[in-house]
């Protein structure tokens, strides 16, 4: 006999770790306006903060999601309950939803489950199955990095992107909001860093200049949503390479007084701060100070990748010795967060160096260098650009499809899974492997002009890495005995809620 109910608690992704479904029991009818309430510590924030992000991304169905005046006939409760920081308990019966966590993070992501089960009904399926869940997360870093500096993303789309980073149970949201093409971190001390790094020449646009930056209170805004939310927001200053927009905006920090312009190529270029001027320094320290002001997050990352230590020749006597200023200053930088009472982020490139042991490496490279950053003595966060999570990425090897530099195929992201990826590589026996804090997916913009193209590109790739991260198993592993086809119902119900996700093939 056919079960009473179709099960959408088993499409859910990332797979909550233990769930134990009964299609029999009679399962909660769904009001069309499903209330919220919350009488524990964190819960009344997460429905706030969650609560326009639900209207979003329930669009395409017939709910109606609302703050419930108070307890009695709330359909989705969440209460406090004995249960560890970071998980979640989630039970449905026929009188309603209840969310126990012992915090924000265990609320977020109990709601972002409940919320998902709705979204991935079928259609018509008005009651949604009674189950017990009891779920938490293999990593403590599951993230999202977007690139706002190659082309500027109005706020707007930050938010919405983070409406997706809620669903997908991930706690990390990334910014990096500084590079050769354009800064858009406001500092009230060097205003010439948003009025002139944040534009650049370009014949496309009207004018001929394009560009943009965020105020303050438009960031904070962003960064309490996330918090609420148990997300935390990470902001990249990449410095002392892809600088050249703030030494437009101020020469004095370069090695020259050359004014390099606000670059309009994509690469790598030769306008590096300067390592040794003291003008370069009271910069760092007064922009990271400035940082700290907007963002509440313990996280600061500072750059250090692809940094053109060439262009020091002229600051040394003699050969060779540019891998010291390098040194220098990227020890200055993570020095300078620390005292700030925050913990500095770097790409792996300066994974060599000898910083202070409490920075974490960003490895964007080969394994290798993780297992060499490990060695050191680092913490992690695997984010590898070889066909798992460079999400700028062709879908498919095809002219006809959009993205650069390479390809990355919906299947490869369902691959990845951090402590796997670099056990494949290095052997199992990895020194050090408890400092793998966990992974995320990085979207770089130079071939991404507007938010339908962030969506187009990110979102059904981040769902597929959201997996491994989760729940420590790739969804690859079980790609054909139902992760393809979870992917499937995410694609259509993002596409149900108007979001343009890729529609194409999930392998090459
Ligand atoms: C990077 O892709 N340059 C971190």
């Amino acid at each position: 006999m056919a079960p009473k109910h179709s099960d959408p608690w088993k499409l859910v992704i990332p797979a909550p770790r233990r769930c134990t479904v009964d299609l029999e029991a009679e399962g909660f009818s769904l009001p069309e306006v499903v209330t919220l309430f919350s009488d524990a510590e964190g819960g009344s924030e997460v429905i706030q903060a969650a609560l326009p992000r639900i209207d979003r991304i329930c669009q395409g169905t017939v709910y109606r999601w609302k703050r419930a005046a108070d307890a009695a006939p709330a359909a989705v409760r969440l209460t406090p309950g004995d249960v560890e920081e970071g998980h979640y308990e989630l039970a449905v019966t026929s009188a309603g939803v209840t969310v126990r966590a012992g915090g924000t993070a265990g609320f977020s992501a109990g709601l972002a489950t409940v919320v998902q089960a709705v979204l991935l009904l079928d259609h018509g399926q008005t009651v949604l199955p009674a189950v017990t869940i009891l779920d938490h997360p293999a990593y403590p870093w599951r993230g999202f990095m977007v690139d706002v500096a190659r082309h500027f993303l109005p706020m707007e789309s930050l938010h919405r992107v983070l409406d997706v980073v809620w669903l997908l149970r991930l706690n990390r949201f990334h910014l990096h909001l500084t590079d050769d093409q354009g800064w858009r971190l406001p500092v009230s001390a060097y205003p010439l860093l948003t009025d002139v790094g944040g534009w650049r020449s370009d014949c496309t646009s009207e004018g001929g200049r394009y560009g943009g930056f965020y105020s303050a209170g438009e960031l904070r805004e962003l960064d309490s949503d996330a918090a609420a939310l148990g997300i935390t927001v990470v902001p990249e200053i990449d410095l002392p390479g892809h600088a050249s927009a703030a030494i437009t905006a101020y020469p004095q920090i370069g090695c020259s007084r050359e004014v390099p312009g606000v670059e309009t190529r994509w690469g790598i270029f030769p306008a590096v701060i300067s390592p040794v001027s003291q003008a370069a320094r009271d910069f760092i320290r007064t922009v990271f100070a400035a940082a700290t002001e907007v963002f509440q997050g313990p996280y600061i990352h500072v750059g250090g990748d692809e940094v053109m230590t060439e262009s020091w020749a002229s600051l040394t006597s003699e050969a060779g010795q540019e891998d010291q200023l390098y040194q220098q200053i990227v020890r200055f930088m993570t020095e300078t967060v620390l005292e700030l009472g925050r913990v500095p982020l770097v790409w792996d490139e300066a994974s060599r160096l000898d910083l202070p042991r409490d920075t974490i490496i960003l490895n964007w490279r080969e394994p290798e260098f993780a297992g060499a950053a490990l060695e050191r003595g680092y913490r992690i966060v695997l984010c590898p650009q070889a066909r798992r999570t460079y999400l700028d990425h062709k879908h498919r090897d095809t002219p006809l499809e959009a993205g650069r530099l390479s390809v990355c195929t919906v299947h490869d992201s369902s691959r990845y899974e951090p402590l796997l990826y670099v056990r494949e590589a290095l052997g199992p026996d990895l020194p050090g492997a408890d400092r793998v804090l966990g992974g995320q997916g990085n979207l770089w913009t130079e071939g991404v002009r507007f938010h339908s193209e962030v969506e187009y590109m990110g979102y059904l790739r981040l769902a597929a890495i959201s997996e491994g991260l989760w729940t420590g198993t790739p969804g690859a592993a079980a790609w054909s005995e139902g992760f393809r086809e979870r992917l499937e119902w995410w694609r259509g119900r993002m596409i149900a809620s108007g979001v343009n996700v890729y529609p194409g093939a999930m392998e090459a």
